[in-house]
This record gives structure tokens, sequence and C-alpha cells, in this order.
């Protein structure tokens, strides 16, 4: 299945969509797309089957967003826990991915039309060469769509994305890029794979699961967590609307907790090796792009 589908909902949907659209709607919303296996056994099919139909509702979900009007969506692909699954599931979940980032490339006029710009977020080094080009050359093609962001944690952890986030930082205090005094939470943010994106507002785990597994950790401190009990190959629109209801009913309290935050200032030293990191990472893509 495509990554780009035309819209799916219903008028019943389309008319709650309208009613919500009087309200606040989330910029940014990260889904933890949980419980594929869980649905594999429940109907009978294999592991893989479960995580295709899994990446199915990605697709569809990425759509309902699109029509909500949220910009951006960060979605839990594959951990880099993930890597300790057994080595069929791990290969056919890479074989699943490249092969979706392949049909990316293939579709390229109609992603470049609905202008979304694609991001992977993560540990590429992990990842096998084929996939690791595949994706630079998803974001180098993209890298200039501003209609909406799809970000795709894909060998990722957040603790491994603070970790290299602080080497990128130790290296800039060791060749002088930065002082002591530039190191702060803002460019401790700004240094995370999601570099300038907004926090997510709303963060969705489906499966019943009730934590983070190490997602976004540091981008959703104050997000609203949704969890539905609801197997992600069988999330629907109406999961989708309901969580965005309940977000929109806490708004007002997490306006209040976000307005009273310290945001200290980014220095001139350290915005300028952020431009840095963002270049060095645009020559690493085209390098790999060009393998
Ligand atoms: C969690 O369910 C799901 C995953 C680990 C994989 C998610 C991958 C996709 C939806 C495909 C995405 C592909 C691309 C290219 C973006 P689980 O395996 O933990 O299931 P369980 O909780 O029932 O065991
Ligand atoms: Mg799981």
């Amino acid at each position: 299945m495509s990554w780009i589908r035309d819209s799916s909902l219903t008028w019943a949907q389309l008319f709650c969509v309208r009613v919500l659209k009087c309200g606040v709607i989330p910029k940014h919303v990260a889904f933890i797309m949980d419980g594929n296996r869980r649905y594999a056994k429940q109907t009978n099919v294999k592991k893989l089957d479960g995580h295709s139909k899994g990446f199915d509702k990605l697709a569809e979900t990425l759509q309902w967003c699109l029509d909500l009007g949220v910009s951006e969506v960060t979605v839990y692909a594959f951990s880099i826990e993930n890597f300790k699954r057994s080595k069929d599931e791990v290969d056919d979940l890479l074989r699943l991915a490249t092969q979706k980032f392949q049909r990316l490339l293939d579709e390229k006029d109609k992603l470049m039309e609905n202008g979304v710009r694609i991001r992977v977020i993560g540990n590429i080094s992990l990842l096998p060469p084929d996939l690791t080009k595949l994706i630079a050359e998803v974001e180098l093609l993209t890298k200039y769509n501003n209609k909406a962001i799809l970000n795709v944690a894909f060998a990722y952890t957040a603790r491994d994305e603070m970790a290299e986030a602080m080497k990128q930082m130790v290296e800039g205090h060791r060749s002088s890029d930065l002082d002591l005094s530039d190191i702060n939470v803002q460019l401790l943010s700004k240094s995370l794979y999601t570099m300038d994106s907004p926090y997510p507002d709303l963060c969705i785990r489906t499966s019943g699961e009730k934590r983070l597994s190490d997602f976004l950790l540091l981008q959703t401190a104050y997000s609203y967590l949704y969890f539905t009990d609801v197997l992600w190959p069988n999330f629907t629109a109406w999961h989708l609307l309901a969580a965005v209801f309940h977000f929109q009913r806490a708004y007002p309290t997490l306006l209040k907790v976000r307005s009273s935050l310290p945001k200290p200032p980014l220095s001139d030293k350290a915005a300028k090796f952020l431009e840095n990191v963002e270049e060095k990472h645009w020559k690493k893509a085209a390098i790999a792009a060009s393998s």
C-alpha cells in the first residue's frame, strides 16, 4: 500500500472533524504504534502480515491527520530495542521498511504534490547500507516540502538520541565551537534528531500498554498522553478523533503549565553550532544517497 492515500473519512467522521476544528488542533501528534504481533496472533496471520497491516494503518492515519490539519506526525516504527527480536522478525521488518521507502521514491510525484517532508530520526548507522541510502534519498528529495512533516523513528530510542546530542555538544566544546555557558536545555533540545520541530502536543499509544518505551522522552515532557486499548492495526479515525477531543479538554491546563516553563535563550555561538551540525547531516545524507 502507498504512503499517500485518499481521504477515507465517513460523513459522520468529517462532521466530527469540523466540530473539533472549532477548537485547538494539535500541531504535532506522536504515535507509538503498538500491538501488531498481538493482532497477527488474534487473526491467525504471520507476524510480518501484522506489521504490514501496521504500515497500512500508518498510511491511513497520516491522511486522517492531514484531514484534521495536524502539520507534523512522528511515529515509532522501530526501536533500537527491537534489534533484540528474533533474526527473522528483524530481517522482515527491515525488508518491509526497505520496500516502503523504495515505494515512496517510486511515488515521488504524489509525495511532492502533497508537500510532505519525510525525516527519519534514529541511529541510522545501525541500519543496513541499502536502507540507509534509501532514507538519505527520501530525506533529500523532500527536504524543502513544507505542508506537513512525517518523522519516522527508526533504530531510535530517546536515550540514544540524548547520548548522541551530548556527544555532539562535547565535541563542540572541545573544538571551542561551544562554551560551557552556551549549553542549556534549549541547545540540548535542538541538538536532538527532531531539531527545530515543535514538541508533540499529543502522544498516542495503542495496545493498552501505558508507558513511553524510550520514545521522545525529552520532547513529550509536557505532551498530552493518550493510551487506548485498541491494537494498532485496528486503530480507526474514531480513536484519533477521541484522542484529539481529550487533548482539547486538557489543553487549557497544558497551556498554563507550558507557558510557565523557563525558556533559556540560544546563544549566537550555539545557533552557529547547530547550523554546522545540520550542514554535516546533509553532507552525510548526500554521500549516503550517492553511494
Ligand atoms: C509494535 O508492535 C510495532 C512495531 C515494533 C513495528 C511497527 C512497524 C510498522 C507499523 C511498519 C512501519 C514501517 C515503516 C517503513 C515506517 P509489536 O510488534 O510490539 O506488537 P505486540 O506489542 O503485539 O507484540
Ligand atoms: Mg509491542
